[in-house]
């Protein structure tokens, strides 16, 4: 480990434009340099780096940050590495800190599972050719399914003895840690406490990641058992939605030929390779993750989706393809015969009739949905319109402008709709969608800048809390306070409130979370109930599914008040009356279905909230959230002592500042509290000490009369 210090010296030193200059060829514009994004493929530079900042950014794929972001991104590094990277180039020197025990005893930890792993694949293989239950069921499985040996070795295929502790019983004698082997999910324990091999009597497929390492295990069924699969448990080297079957012999076809095949099993996989097309990779069975595209586009932009041609398989293809196109893949689906997967076609036809039918039936992905939706929607309107939204979806989702034109062209021709149409929508659609990453985006900062005050603040002195306001926090007496001002925001924290300012001094609606995150970071004061501020950072995150979530709820209130009105149009209609008093009730009903609409609304932004964490997985929230929602407070009943029955969510202008500056007051207290307490301590001769002291005394209360000043001298305690 690095230490702080020489961290932060490194960080000094590191020079963006020189740093990427190692890189990238760079030519000044204004202020800031340009050149060609060194993270994606380009024709007209958008990478930027601004010097002032010390910072870079694409501003086509996204990707930069400062210099030790950049070094991690385009050396593949983490960010220990990448430090040293730079204090390399800088001349630093750095004397490496001792891990700590937990440190060195995850990353031990880990290569021991990665060793372990490696020796059970080696165990296993061996089996096939070395035992003779693995010949006689696991070898002679293979062979009969076809599959040469050069496959079985290269992607080190194997068997698992049909005993209860055969692999537990040879790893304990060649001195391997059963806890590891536990941990990797190679045995597990039974109901009475006894330990057993997972993998039995079954063919065993290793799953390796990019560099080769064996983080998981599949192994097929050979009896007809319940479960066809067993696959290794998700532990510290193996993260399920991160790995690809077969990346690990694929990657270098698929960059030589620029492009993947992505297969459904582990068998489809091997047969792929066997027919000749090594570039081939399995998602195992479950839909691709966005880490898995991650992974993919480090190789290649495109893919070949190969599924069975049944109604099943056109389903599967369309599912996961906005994800692909939003990852800049060019994404074609391949239908193979009804009935066939990749591994049985790959064995009724040679590589050459394979590879012809790959020419001549790989389709442009939006290209068949387009055709697919359309075919299914013929003579139906309802559903002809669904199914051009579906495919506008899909377009919108494309990031490069110039191939979203394309495609609109194209989609308008075969949907037969006016291309203008089909623009419009995509843009309209593609705007919300760079809106609501730009709003992830923001959160996803925002978090993380909470997450590191946090970490930073809990691990120095207490002292250093809140600021020049320290030594209090965590008082008991604080308690209530924070309980107020948290309800609040557990209550109606995705309430719209004021109007804030971004960093760029931009205008933007804050809602109530947001507005006590900026007035309490203007003060540096935080919760100091770490279920408080847990709870409080999950609720900042909130936005922008609750973004999603109002869409939604919106589009279903189109289609209730539009029925709403349609009747009410009815009635009136029914009615006798002059035209021009007709025209006056119309008016009127949309008055008030309007008024009831947005009350509506309101009243879901009002319990979003609450309701979104009365489910949350984190018990601290939960229950937190479960007790805000219940709690009847008296200051903030729905009916207050005046009688009037303003509810509570229509009086937070009212209420939420004022939990503010009281919390505020009741910390400035503690403080002239504990600082006179202080000048009480000091000797005699501490006069220095106790002048000073005097002085902040005197501002702290001077400090104490502008907060009274602010809530018009009304301080109210919030109830205990
Ligand atoms: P398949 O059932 O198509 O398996 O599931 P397969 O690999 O083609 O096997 P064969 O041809 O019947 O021998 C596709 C993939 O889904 C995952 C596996 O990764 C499998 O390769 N899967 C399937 C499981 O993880 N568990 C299961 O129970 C079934
Ligand atoms: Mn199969």
């Amino acid at each position: 480990m690095i230490d702080r210090a020489t961290a932060d010296r490194i960080k000094d030193a590191a020079d963006i434009v020189e740093v990427v200059s190692d890189y990238v060829h760079l030519t000044r514009r204004g202020s800031n340099f340009m050149g060609l994004c060194p993270f994606h493929n380009e024709r007209t530079p958008s990478f930027s780096v601004n010097r002032r900042k010390n910072m870079c950014y694409c501003f086509s794929c996204h990707k930069g940050g400062s210099p030790v972001n950049f070094i991690m991104e385009k050396e593949g590094i983490n960010y220990h590495d990448a430090l040293l990277h730079l204090a390399k180039k800088y001349g630093i020197t750095v004397e490496e800190r001792e891990l700590t025990d937990e440190e060195r005893q995850l990353q031990s930890r880990r290569e021991g599972m990665l060793v372990v792993n490696e020796w059970a694949m080696e165990k296993m293989e061996n089996n096939l050719t070395a035992t003779d239950e693995g010949r006689d069921i696991g070898l002679q499985y293979f062979l009969q399914r076809g599959i040469t040996n050069e496959a079985i070795r290269k992607f080190h295929l194997g068997y698992a003895i049909d005993r209860q502790t055969a692999l537990s019983d040879e790893a304990k004698a060649a001195g391997h840690d059963l806890e590891i082997l536990k941990e990797v999910g190679l045995v597990g324990i039974s109901g009475n406490g006894n330990m057993y091999d997972r993998f039995r009597g079954r063919v065993i497929f290793p799953i390796q990641n990019t560099a080769g390492k064996v983080v998981a295990f599949g192994g097929r069924d050979l009896k007809g058992g319940p479960a066809k699969y067993v696959n290794s448990p998700e532990s510290d080297i193996y993260k399920k939605n991160r790995e690809l079957y077969g990346i690990y012999q694929a990657k270098n076809e698929i960059v030589k030929q620029d492009k993947c095949f992505l297969v459904e099993g582990y068998m489809d996989v091997i047969g792929m390779w066997q027919a000749g097309m090594k570039n081939a990779i399995a998602s195992s069975g479950t839909a691709l993750t966005d880490g898995q595209i991650a992974l993919i586009h480090r190789f290649t932009e495109n893919i070949t989706l190969l599924y069975d041609g049944d109604a099943a398989g056109i389903k599967a293809a369309l599912r996961g393809i906005d994800m692909l196109l939003s990852h800049k893949m060019r994404v074609k689906v391949l239908l193979l015969p009804d009935g066939h997967d990749p591994d049985s076609f790959a064995r009724i036809n040679t590589p050459e009739q394979f590879r012809k039918y790959v020419d001549e039936h790989e389709t442009d992905i939006i290209r068949f949905k387009a055709q697919v939706l359309m075919n299914d929607a013929a003579g139906d309107p309802l559903k002809r319109s669904e199914a051009i939204r579906s495919v506008v979806e899909s377009l919108a989702c494309i990031p490069d402008p110039i191939t979203a034109n394309v495609y609109i062209q194209e989609c308008s021709r075969l949907m037969d709709v006016d291309e203008s149409i089909i623009a419009t929508e995509t843009r309209r659609m593609r705007a919300q969608i760079l809106e609501k990453r730009r709003m992830e985006r923001k959160y996803e900062q925002e978090r993380d800048k909470l997450a590191t005050d946090i970490k930073e603040h809990s691990s120095v002195a207490p002292d250093h809390r809140t600021g020049q306001q320290s030594g209090n926090t965590g008082s008991p007496s604080l308690m209530p306070y924070e309980k107020q001002l948290i309800r609040y925001c557990v209550r109606y924290g995705m309430m719209d409130f004021c109007e804030g300012m971004d960093e760029s001094g931009n205008a933007v609606r804050l809602n109530v979370a947001e507005y006590v995150y900026v007035d309490l970071e203007l003060e540096n004061i935080r919760f100091s109930v770490p279920a408080f501020e847990k709870t409080f950072s999950v609720i900042l995150g909130l936005k922008e599914q609750y973004e999603q979530d109002l869409l939604k709820f919106k589009a279903t209130q189109d289609v209730l008040f539009q029925q709403k009105r349609e009747e009410g149009i009815k009635a009136i209609s029914m009615k006798e009356m002059e035209l021009s008093m007709i025209a006056l009730e119309e008016e009127r009903l949309d008055e008030s279905l309007k008024a009831e609409r947005l009350e509506e609304e309101k009243m879901f932004s009002a319990e979003y909230t609450s309701r979104t964490l009365a489910s949350h997985e984190d018990d601290d929230v939960r229950i937190l959230a479960n007790q805000c929602a219940n709690d009847v407070q008296p200051l903030s009943r729905r009916f207050d002592k005046i009688g009037n029955n303003i509810p509570e969510h229509d009086r937070l202008f009212d209420l939420i500042p004022r939990a503010i500056t009281e919390w505020k007051q009741e910390i400035t207290k503690l403080e002239i509290n504990r600082l006179m307490e202080l000048i009480r301590n000091a000797g005699s001769g501490d006069t220095e000490l106790t002048a000073e002291t005097m002085r902040q005394i005197a501002s702290l209360q001077e400090t104490m009369r502008d907060i009274a000043k602010s809530i018009g001298e009304r301080v109210i305690s919030p109830r205990r």
